[in-house]
């Protein structure tokens, strides 16, 4: 049985049970989210060919120090770096190294989270490294739009499996595939909190959704298969077939009509609900 408790009154840890939070909360993690997602707008012009990850990463680090937001990632389970940036066929967790430089059609996910007055603001956008090929365009915008069809599924009266059913039908549609190793989650004072969020799933399947909710969608999607290989360093996630995988996260809370997106592009980059500007905006 799951069970629904106040934020305000839960151990700051992960209980298992899944926190409701106050109007108030949903601001703190507003301030957050708004900081992040301006860093993601702020790296458009710096995602270039020669550009190293550290100077990603350094780029992140500093734009939080001038702004009061410290990245949740330093020093989180043994990672020592400020983001992820996560290159062609790695899915996730791409540790940033001033060895790997960016080169001309390659994809990059760059994922950031801030901590502002405790709470994280957790996302990730796809940048194109100079022109790319169809393949890896088209992975982009596959991925976004399942996103945004899971985002017209986080409304209350719905459960977590539709939200999973809504991207896994559509990637599946597309000829790609989900990855399964990973998920979204609770977030909030806690960087990974309950409920898991599946990218994959039934109808009606998981728990109910209820207004108050706060946790990220963040669906991994393949062009090949969806089996995961991590290296030897315990973090950086590839696809085992060595095709291209792409990603896009928004932390978000559930309202009483649906959801308010946290970290909504404040420079109009990649909106929901609006046209979409294109993967190279
Ligand atoms: N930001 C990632 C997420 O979306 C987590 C990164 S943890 C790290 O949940 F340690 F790999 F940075
Ligand atoms: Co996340
Ligand atoms: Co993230």
């Amino acid at each position: 049985m799951v069970e629904y408790v106040d934020a305000a009154k839960a151990p700051l840890k992960n209980t298992g049970q899944i926190k409701i939070y106050s109007q108030e909360d949903f601001e703190g993690m507003r301030k957050a989210s708004q900081m992040t997602a301006g860093c993601l707008d702020a790296l458009v012009p710096l995602v270039n060919p020669g550009v190293t990850t550290q100077e990603i990463d350094n780029f992140v680090f500093n734009f939080g120090k001038e702004r009061g937001g410290v990245p949740a990632t330093l020093n989180y389970r043994g990672y020592t770096k400020s983001c992820c940036t996560s290159i062609n066929r790695v899915i996730c967790h791409g540790i940033p190294d001033p060895k790997k430089k960016l080169k001309e059609g390659d994809i990059v996910n760059i994922d950031v989270t801030y901590i502002v007055d405790g709470w994280h603001g957790d996302s990730s956008r796809m940048y194109p490294v100079g022109k790319l090929k169809p393949a890896a365009q088209r992975l982009i915008e596959v991925t976004h739009e399942s996103l945004m069809r899971a985002l017209a599924a986080a409304k209350p009266g719905n459960t977590t499996g539709d939200i999973g059913h809504a991207i896994q039908e559509y990637v599946e549609s597309e000829r790609c595939s989900v990855v399964r190793d990973f998920c979204g989650h609770g977030v909030g004072k806690l960087f990974h909190d309950m409920p898991n969020i599946l990218h994959y799933g039934q109808k009606g399947a998981g728990i109910k959704l209820m207004p108050g909710m706060i946790f990220t969608i963040e669906p991994m999607v393949n062009l090949g298969l969806p089996d995961v290989r991590v290296l030897k360093d315990g973090w950086t996630a590839e696809t085992r077939d060595k095709t291209l995988s792409a990603q896009f996260e928004h932390s978000i809370g559930i309202t009483s009509t649906g959801c308010d997106i946290f970290t909504k592009s404040p420079a109009g980059l990649f909106n929901p609900m609006e046209p979409e500007t294109g993967a190279a905006a």
